[in-house]
């Protein structure tokens, strides 16, 4: 049997055959907004069955958990403009649409307006407006409409061939006989020190589900397609066939460091894994974390809350004195003669056309990168 979904119950709010013929009045969504509409529909969100209303909001933001207690650590919203807001009632149904096209419906729960100073304070630790998480949540609508949702077509999917929805990896691991599944988030091409941690977590584990995050992220992280086809030649030439499943994560990345580390961990648990890895910095992006915050933050809820296990790692790099990988927890050597790897070097080396090493990430990686981003070899 794999583990229970968060909250007790895989939700599923996908229905092709809802009528929107007493549907007067429509929403239309952004980019993030769609996905989150999807993936709460698919039970990627379990226990969500719709956008946050506004007790279960603030109860979100001030203590991480909804209403009811169970643990919730990043508002999923619909934000809309005041202006909009002003036509909408509650108990009201109402289309949801993406460039005019319908793809699914809410009935209004609650229309609030939030502090977004409070809300940046307690999920991202700062009200930065540079931090791309905070200026997303400030570019937003300024009201909040809450309430179930119906989802009545999905969206496309660009990765046909590694889109798993979670009732799909569940039954994935249940046909390969995996009992324990360790579950990976990136949002970029996988360096050796990632495959250094998947593979030290698989050592221990059954299975490995990378699931690269491919929903919106800002503009300087390498495009989704390209990352792909980096984690295809990657797994192909370096990884166990039978050991690992490639699946995309739809959703927006918020940058929320710690808050975002529970909020993957709840939702790969909803996909079926039992394990998942978190190490430096995860979801982080420039100062505003410290290094190991993003694993402190489990000591906030008791084991049975989160059900899933977190495997945390320490800070992983090449080092040329043990001729091998390595994390600061077993390597003795010096700082000169380490190698340190983050996805932003990648990136930065990169575009700077500068070589990089196969102690930092493979050889078919590179050459994908290179070709998929243009830069000069
Ligand atoms: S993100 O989605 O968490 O922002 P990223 O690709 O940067 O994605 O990292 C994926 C996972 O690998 C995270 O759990 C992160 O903590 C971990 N990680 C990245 N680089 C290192 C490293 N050098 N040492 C240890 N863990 C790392």
């Amino acid at each position: 049997m794999t583990i229970q979904p968060h909250g007790g119950t895989l939700v599923q709010q996908f229905n092709p055959n809802a009528s929107l013929e007493d549907v007067q009045n429509s929403i239309e969504v952004d980019v993030m907004a769609l996905s989150d509409l999807e993936l709460i529909a698919i039970g990627a969100y379990s226990p969500l069955t719709g956008f946050l209303n506004e007790e279960d909001y603030h109860s979100v933001v001030q203590t991480m958990r909804l209403k009811n207690g169970v643990v919730w650590s990043i508002p999923i919203t619909l934000p809309v403009t005041k202006e909009k807001a002003q036509e909408l009632q509650i108990g009201e149904k109402v289309a949801l649409t993406y460039l005019n096209v319908p793809y699914g419906a809410i009935t209004i729960e609650s229309i609030y307006s939030p502090n977004k100073e409070e809300e940046a304070e307690h999920v991202y630790k700062t009200t930065d407006r540079e931090h791309p998480g905070v200026r997303k949540l400030f570019d937003r609508g300024d009201v909040y409409i809450g309430g179930e949702i119906v989802l009545i077509r999905k969206p496309g999917k660009p990765f046909p061939n590694e889109t798993f929805e979670p009732a799909e990896s569940r039954q994935y691991f249940e046909n390969q006989g995996w009992k324990t599944v360790v579950g990976f988030q990136t949002r970029n091409p996988v360096h050796r020190a990632h495959e250094y941690i998947q593979k030290t977590a698989l050592e221990t584990v059954d299975g490995l589900f990378l699931q690269p995050l491919v929903g919106e992220t800002k503009k300087d992280d390498i495009p989704a397609d390209v990352r792909m086809k980096s984690y295809d030649v990657l797994l192909k030439n370096y990884y166990p066939q039978n050991r690992v499943l490639l699946g995309v994560f739809p959703a927006a990345m918020r940058y929320a460091g710690p808050r975002e580390a529970i909020f993957h961990a709840i939702v790969r648990k909803n996909y079926g894994c039992t394990h998942f890895i978190v190490g430096r910095d995860h979801a982080g992006v420039g100062n505003y974390y410290g290094t190991y915050d993003a694993q402190k933050i489990f000591s906030n809820f008791e084991k049975e809350e989160l059900d899933i296990t977190p495997m945390f790692f320490e800070h992983s790099f090449y080092c040329r004195k043990c001729d091998s990988m390595a994390s600061v927890k077993t390597c003795p050597h010096d700082e000169k003669d380490r190698l340190i790897l983050s996805g932003t070097k990648v990136r930065t080396l990169l575009r700077n056309g500068e070589p990089l090493p196969s102690t930092f990430s493979r050889k078919e990686v590179v050459e994908v990168l290179v070709k998929g981003l243009n830069v000069p070899s």
